[in-house]
């Protein structure tokens, strides 16, 4: 789809994306290219990198891929200096690298819990206290009247709760408090914008994949508002919190999911509620016989 934003938006800027080289992560990778950044992405598969920046290559994006597991502190502060060194200045960190898997809580270990939570939570903490002294007001190779802007990419498992996946739940709730608390900080010290985005389901990721096999998929279609979005409007969310079109937004987790997570099941038609409703209405108003009667 066409981009409705000015190819030119976040032209200059350079991107630092977790997670970049597959699913939401390789697309926001490329509209953030297509709209003028240049792209470093961070993956722990060599292959999977490669290809992710040949491709933005062939698009005439700038971009370099960086091996690299955002568990690991020595990674991370690599990633991010090799980052700076190559394009000369950061300005903008997704964090969009996440590991999930569907388990029943009563089989997940401790150390499956943790796992997740150090990727998901502990990662996104960890690029973001690395990427700080680049991303910052008056930081190197930066315009220094303003500072960056960073993206955390969450979900929307823990508006309410989600069967089977606890440990993501956990991670991506987390998520959503770091965003917060880095918005005060960093927003009020430091001019950083933080925010997040809360996808629903994609199509085409790992999340549908990997955590609505088809067993699962013809039931969760019954529900109200559920239906898949493209990578490229988690995309588009990502551009307007990246771009000056959001310099006002800090601390705000946009939800792009098409109304999901509101889904309740509808319990009786229409035409049977506004019968009900209209009887209830009539019976009470009806005047009352006999004295009112105590509950008590
Ligand atoms: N069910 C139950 N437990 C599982 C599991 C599953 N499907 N997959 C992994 N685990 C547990 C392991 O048993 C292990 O715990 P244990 O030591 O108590 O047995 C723990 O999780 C770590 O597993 P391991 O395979 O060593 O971790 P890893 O670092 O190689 O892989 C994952 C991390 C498990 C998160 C892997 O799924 C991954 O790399 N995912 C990245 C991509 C992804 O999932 N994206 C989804 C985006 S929505």
């Amino acid at each position: 789809m066409e981009s409705p934003f000015k190819a030119d938006i976040v032209k200059g800027k350079v991107a630092l994306v977790t997670g970049g080289g597959s699913g939401i992560g390789y697309e926001i990778s490329l509209q953030l290219g297509k709209h003028g950044a240049s792209i470093a992405i961070m993956g722990r598969r060599k292959h999977v990198i490669d290809s992710a920046v040949a491709a933005l290559h062939s698009q005439g994006v700038p971009a370099i891929g960086l091996e690299g597991d955002v568990r690991k502190d020595d990674d991370a502060a690599r990633v991010v200096e090799s980052t700076f060194k190559h394009f000369g200045r950061l300005d903008i960190l997704v964090n969009a690298a996440a590991g999930n898997f569907l388990v029943p809580a009563e089989y997940l270990s401790p150390n499956g819990f943790q796992t997740v939570i150090d990727i998901d939570t502990v990662g996104t903490f960890r690029m973001c206290h690395k990427a700080l002294k680049y991303l910052k007001k008056g930081g190197p190779g930066k315009d220094p009247s303003t500072g960056g802007a960073i993206i955390n990419i969450s979900a929307i498992l823990h508006y309410g709760a989600t069967w089977y996946q606890i440990h993501a739940s956990a991670a991506k709730a987390a998520i959503d408090s770091v965003t917060r608390s880095l918005a005060l900080e960093w927003g009020t010290d430091h001019d950083i914008r933080v925010n997040g985005i809360a996808p629903g389901a994609v199509d085409d990721t790992a999340g549908v994949t990997k955590l609505a096999p088809e067993e699962m998929l013809s039931k969760i279609k019954e529900k109200p508002l559920y239906k898949f979005g493209e990578k490229w409007d988690i995309a588009m969310a990502a551009l307007y919190l990246a771009s000056d079109a959001g310099k006002f937004v800090n601390g705000t987790v946009l939800v792009v999911d098409g109304g999901q997570w509101l889904s309740m099941p509808r319990l009786l038609s229409k035409d049977a509620v506004k019968q009900l409703s209209r009887r209830e209405e009539i019976r009470s108003r009806a005047v009352p016989t006999g004295l009112p009667k105590s509950k008590l």
